[in-house]
């Protein structure tokens, strides 16, 4: 079995916490002989910052465009709160977004059968949701230029950002959403502000276009602000949303609490396959870093763990092995165990290394 590389870039706060029970069940996937995975890790975020001043190296640039994929933690935090805007922490990743062309990102929102009470929406609201969001994640108000503050000869600031789009850009994203779309429920709901933006005019137009090749998935156009409210009064209308990047950032987190909590997000972004069939792709949990659980050992790890079941399905074909961790997943939620963000009454209140090797345990089990 040749080996596949990984880049571990585990990143600030609750990040290196959730990032070890990743790497818990990196060493069974090895140990059982289930694939055979190398990895490293190197600095991202705040710490990258205090240790070379960038958020992100060149050197760890250069080894994320070599690995097979990366998995990265979370970014961020108070420590860095006045530090020049192009060396925040944030940088780092939107850094590694864009430089690897990671356009698409697939943003998952599963209830578990065990979590249908934890959630702060009723049961019957959530129950068996499976919702697909499709962010579109290297353009759009993220990067559209201009983007700066200036200081008029009045002495008042202006600041500007530019939600900025090509219809090339629409038109692939469109694609990745109206594929996925055909392998799950064939519904797709376009989301957009067409009726005051002119991005949205374009987005809605290149979309019905792309619809062409794709008339076995039924389209339905809707509006931002009322997908938001959409997504709290029954978020099970939806199969597959595609959206833009500051949309899909905020509905994503929205549509997260239907799942319990952000702390069972995954996600998975992903660059176009070159002539080798190889695809850039880093995979990440859709939370930050939480300042304010930050170093206590209860972070949730399950969207990181989840982000690696991601990464097994769709950059090492590795479809049976995904499978085995959604399955643990879901085993040990069933058994009871429960980090401080999806407890309930009556349940067992674990922290992130418990919850971690409650996980690699049910792995175990499951695959005897
Ligand atoms: P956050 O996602 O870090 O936290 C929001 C809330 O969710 C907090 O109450 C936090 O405790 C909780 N939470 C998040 N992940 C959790 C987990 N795994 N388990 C349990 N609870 C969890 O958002 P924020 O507080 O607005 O941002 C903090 C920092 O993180 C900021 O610097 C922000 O820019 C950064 N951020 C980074 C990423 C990333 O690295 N991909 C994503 C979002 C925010
Ligand atoms: C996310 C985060 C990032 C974003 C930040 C940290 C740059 O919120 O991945 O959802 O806004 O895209
Ligand atoms: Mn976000």
């Amino acid at each position: 079995m040749t080996k596949k590389k990984l880049l571990l870039l585990p990143g600030d706060g609750i990040g290196p916490e959730v990032m070890a029970e990743v790497e818990r069940v990196l060493a069974w996937l090895n140990q059982s002989g289930r694939a055979q995975f190398e990895y490293e890790t190197d600095l991202v975020g705040g710490c990258a910052y205090d240790a070379h001043g960038e958020a992100i190296s060149d050197a760890a640039m250069d080894k994320a465009h070599a690995a097979d994929a990366v998995i990265l933690g979370a970014v961020g935090g108070p420590k860095w709160a006045n530090v020049p805007y192009a060396k925040r922490p944030e940088a780092g990743l939107l850094r590694l977004r864009k430089d690897m062309k990671l356009f698409a990102n697939l943003r998952p929102a599963i209830c578990y059968p065990a979590l249908t009470e934890a959630s702060s929406l009723k049961r019957e609201v959530v129950e068996g949701l499976d919702l697909m969001i499709v962010r579109e994640l290297t353009g759009g108000v993220y990067f559209g230029e201009p983007k700066e503050i200036v200081t008029l000869e009045s002495g008042e600031r202006r600041a500007v950002d530019s939600q900025l789009y090509y219809e090339h850009e629409i038109d692939r994203i469109a694609r990745v959403a109206f594929e996925l779309a055909r392998a799950r429920g064939k519904r797709l709901a376009s989301v957009e502000k067409h009726n005051v933006m002119r991005t949205g005019v374009l987005w809605k137009s290149v979309v019905t276009r792309v619809h062409e090749d794709y008339k076995d998935i039924e389209l339905t156009h809707v509006l931002a602000d009322n997908c938001a409210m959409q997504l709290v009064k029954w978020p099970k209308q939806f199969d597959t949303i595609v959206t833009d990047n500051l949309f899909g950032d905020v509905l994503s987190d929205l549509a997260a609490m239907s799942t319990g909590s952000l702390g069972m997000l995954p996600s998975a972004s992903l660059g176009a396959k070159d002539a080798n069939g190889r695809r850039p792709a880093l995979y990440e949990p859709v939370h930050g870093s939480a300042p304010d659980i930050a170093g206590k050992g209860i972070a949730n790890p399950i969207a990181t763990i989840g982000s690696l079941g991601m990464a097994l399905r769709y950059s090492f074909d590795l479809g049976k092995e995904a499978d085995l961790v959604d399955a643990a997943i879901a085993g040990v939620l069933a058994k009871g165990l429960r980090t401080p963000d999806i407890m309930q009454d009556g349940m067992t209140k674990v922290g992130t290394v418990e919850m971690g090797e409650a996980i690699v345990g049910e792995l175990k089990r499951l695959a005897a």
